[in-house]
């Protein structure tokens, strides 16, 4: 009986939205007039027929089944991050491409272009110079230079097109700037905050994008938006391409996700190379797969260590680490990569150490570590795998698929919590408290991140203190929970205000953050 009422209320639901649920259907529309689905040139059409058109339009570019209905998969769609330039062109550029892949009788049958055709959007040369205005505080300036030249490196290595980066006072083709809320870009390009539209971008030759500051930006494997793929596609706006309704292209309206597949699709280089050539003088580079660009911070650290001795205190001072612990004598652990860092009570800091050397089998990049206060054993997590160590012994032999025990895979951070006496899992918005033994959630749990009050989602660590607190800490910031009480009592920059995270020298000798 509960499936079936379960069953009665999704079709309820599904009647609802599609009779247009009036408050929803507004909502439905201003985001299609906001991105281009009901423009002056359909406004002949009555009401009704403009609006289902737009709504499969709207489908047909996001890959959705074509209704023409406003159904739950499609407003769900409207919610989901995006970028904010309007989907205007994408269909008559779309129209263009295929006309060109093949001619002949196939192209008449193509559907009517309704939209202008971006006529001379492009650029009337070849090497284009850039500009990165400013950036997030929080992620290191090295590795966001890094990803901004890579990112057109995408664009460079399929084109003719070539880009240099301008010096900070000259004048510059591309601009790339981070704002907050409304910039002058009209009301309607306002940014929002986290989610909805993450960035914009004007067609040439205005040369502008603009990333919204509000976002949780990430360079590294951690959680949070991958700046680099919404960096690559907001230069193809620069350069001149609409967005693309070709499955798995990088100028889709919703950002791809980084995986296996290359970071271009076919559609993407036949779109650059229409306005501006093939590569010159040399045969079209072999892509990357996407997943290459998920840890910017990565490649940072391992090259900086050639590139600039200079920086002070240990690396996991200026980035983001993957995970971190306390033992019962208030030594830290701090995982970042393939090495790890001891920090003293009095936050005198080891060298880096291979992890290795300590814990042989144990790979790089962990995402969750604790040390049992219980029997003063280390838990490690990675993926949907977790190891056991006594010492540098492996207690199970070998890892174990903790998934079974209804694990969450690719957890944020681990905690030995002292008043339960047991580890804590946290990934995203929510906490499961493990059995003794570690392998197995207790009953009730996952339970939602709420009841630690003030304490934000997509926790990067979280430890216990001899003081009786808990410091949670997410990319610079930390918040310290009383346990009593749990609730937040204070918070801040962990690098700069927290000594014993053996980051002290390193800021007292030079203005880091
Ligand atoms: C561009 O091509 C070069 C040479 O093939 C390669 O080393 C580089 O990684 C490529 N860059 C990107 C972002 O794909
Ligand atoms: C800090 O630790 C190193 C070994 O890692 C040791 O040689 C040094 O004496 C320690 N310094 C202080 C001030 O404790």
């Amino acid at each position: 009986p509960l499936l079936l009422l379960l069953l009665l209320l999704g079709c309820l639901q599904a009647r609802l939205a599609e009779r247009g649920d009036p408050e929803l259907r507004a909502e439905a529309e201003a985001f299609l007039e906001k991105y281009g689905y009901l423009t002056e040139q359909t406004a002949k059409a009555p009401a009704p027929t403009r609006f289902s058109n737009a709504v499969r339009e709207f489908q047909w570019v996001s890959q959705l089944p074509i209704s023409g209905v406003l159904d739950q998969a499609t407003l769900r769609q409207m919610t989901r991050p995006r970028c904010g330039v309007a989907d205007a062109d994408s269909h008559s550029s779309w129209t263009e491409r295929i006309r060109v892949l093949f001619p002949g009788p196939r192209a008449q049958m193509s559907r009517k272009k309704r939209f202008a055709r971006p006529g001379n959007n492009k650029w009337y040369k070849q090497h284009l110079s850039y500009r990165l205005v400013n950036w997030p505080e929080h992620l290191p300036e090295s590795a966001v230079r890094g990803a901004v030249r890579a990112a057109f490196q995408v664009w460079s290595n399929v084109s003719a097109l070539e880009f240099w980066e301008a010096p900070s006072t000259g004048p510059a083709d591309i601009r790339l700037t981070f704002f907050q809320g409304d910039h002058n870009d009209g009301l309607d390009n306002a940014f929002d905050g986290p989610g909805g539209a993450l960035a914009h971008a004007f067609l040439p030759r205005r040369g502008e994008a603009h990333f919204d500051r509000d976002e949780r930006w990430s360079l590294s494997r951690r959680r949070g938006r991958n700046l680099f793929v919404v960096l690559a596609h907001e230069i193809g706006h620069t350069l001149g391409l609409a967005h693309s309704p070709a499955p798995r292209a990088l100028m889709a309206p919703y950002y791809k996700r980084l995986g296996r597949d290359a970071l271009l699709s076919w559609d993407d280089v036949l779109a650059v190379q229409r306005l501006y050539g093939k590569p010159l003088g040399r045969s079209v580079a072999t892509q990357l797969p996407g997943k290459l660009f998920t840890d910017f911070e990565a490649w940072d650290l391992h090259s900086s260590q050639v590139k600039h001795p200079d920086i002070q205190g240990p690396k996991y001072c200026h980035y983001s680490f993957d995970a971190i612990t306390v033992d019962g004598q208030q030594r830290l652990s701090i995982f970042k990569g393939s090495h790890f860092w001891e920090v003293a009570a009095d936050g005198n800091v080891s060298e880096p150490r291979p992890l290795q050397d300590r814990w042989p089998g144990l790979p790089p990049n962990i995402e969750a570590a604790a040390v049992s206060l219980e029997d003063g054993d280390f838990y490690f997590f990675k993926g949907s795998r977790c190891w056991r160590f006594r010492g540098s012994k492996p207690v199970w032999g070998h890892p174990q698929k903790c998934r079974a025990g209804g694990l969450p895979r690719h957890p944020d951070a681990a905690l030995f919590f002292p008043p339960l006496r047991r580890l804590i899992l946290f990934k995203g918005a929510r906490y499961y408290v493990l059995a003794r033994g570690g392998l197995q959630v207790e009953p009730y749990y996952p339970r939602s991140m709420q009841d630690w009050a003030g304490v934000p989602e997509e926790i990067m660590g979280a430890l216990p203190r001899s003081d009786g607190s808990i410091v949670f800490f997410r990319d610079d910031q930390y918040w310290r929970l009383d346990q009593a009480t749990l609730r937040v009592t204070t918070s801040g920059r962990w690098a700069s205000e927290l000594p014993w995270m053996g980051c002290w020298n390193a800021n007292s000798g030079g203005a880091l953050f």
